[in-house]
């Protein structure tokens, strides 16, 4: 079993990158140590690998579960687990220094209500049960800007359709971009795909929500000039 490619899962082609410059001795000591215990598992025993689930209970006792997706250096997710030590939280992102990055954060900010999986968000889709998601983040998706390479964003059936599975009726979606272009596809995918927009005035998407920290790839797009869009839905 590799920590891509659970056993059993389909296989799946990901465009992003899992691994950027070299690790530093600190990283792969966190990633060694406090990385397995992260896990959201256990997964249940079942015969038909479709049918294995996350025992969230085991994990989480009776909170509500929040998920950010490819949360890069885990700094809003650490925020978020902080101010609310009532939910539980898994992160989920591919890129291993990333990854690095939150459990150094961790580490110092020790919340105890976090789990991590260091893959694709859709093998965790794949074993959290349905409805079980109260909130989820998806913050500065990879931008993917050229027309022939839209079809690799996360706002796409692929991606949508096991979110909207696993999420409750009812729960919110926040998706935060700075690509125009990004903002189209997602006002026209999301809703296809069972979520309904909940802006009723500009101000609802041109500023960001109550309890925003600001990412670090945000404030890379500020420095370079690009506007934020912050879109809210709810899962139909
Ligand atoms: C542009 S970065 C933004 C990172 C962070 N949210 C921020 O705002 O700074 C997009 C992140 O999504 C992650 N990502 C891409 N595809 C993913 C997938 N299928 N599942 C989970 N994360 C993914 C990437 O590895 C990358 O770290």
């Amino acid at each position: 079993m590799s920590e891509t490619h659970p056993q059993g899962a389909p296989w799946r082609n990901f465009y992003g990158r899992r691994h950027g410059k070299q690790l530093n001795a600190a990283q792969k000591r966190y990633l060694e140590e406090d990385l397995p215990g992260l896990a959201p598992g256990p997964v249940s025993h079942e015969e038909n690998p479709e049918r294995r689930k996350l025992d969230l209970a085991a994990r989480f006792g009776d909170r509500p579960l929040w998920l950010e997706i490819g949360f890069g250096g885990g700094e809003h997710l650490v925020h978020q687990a902080q101010a609310h030590p009532e939910v539980g939280f898994i992160g989920c992102e591919p890129f291993i220094n990333g990854v690095a990055m939150l459990l150094g954060k961790l580490r110092r900010a020790r919340p105890g209500n976090v789990a991590v999986h260091a893959g694709d968000a859709r093998d965790l889709f794949d074993v959290l049960p349905d409805g079980s998601v109260a909130k989820c983040f998806l913050l500065y998706p990879d931008p993917w800007p050229k027309a022939r390479h839209h079809r690799r964003r996360f706002v796409t059936p692929e991606h949508l359709e096991p979110l909207h599975r696993v999420m409750a009726p009812g729960a919110e979606l926040r998706i935060a971009t700075d690509i125009p272009d990004y903002v189209r596809q997602t006002l026209e995918e999301v809703p296809r795909a069972g979520f309904a927009w909940q802006a009723e005035r500009a101000a609802d998407w041109r500023e960001p929500w109550d309890d925003w920290i600001s990412t670090r790839y945000e404030r890379k797009a500020l420095r370079e000039g690009r506007r934020p869009h912050y879109l809210t839905f709810r899962r139909v």
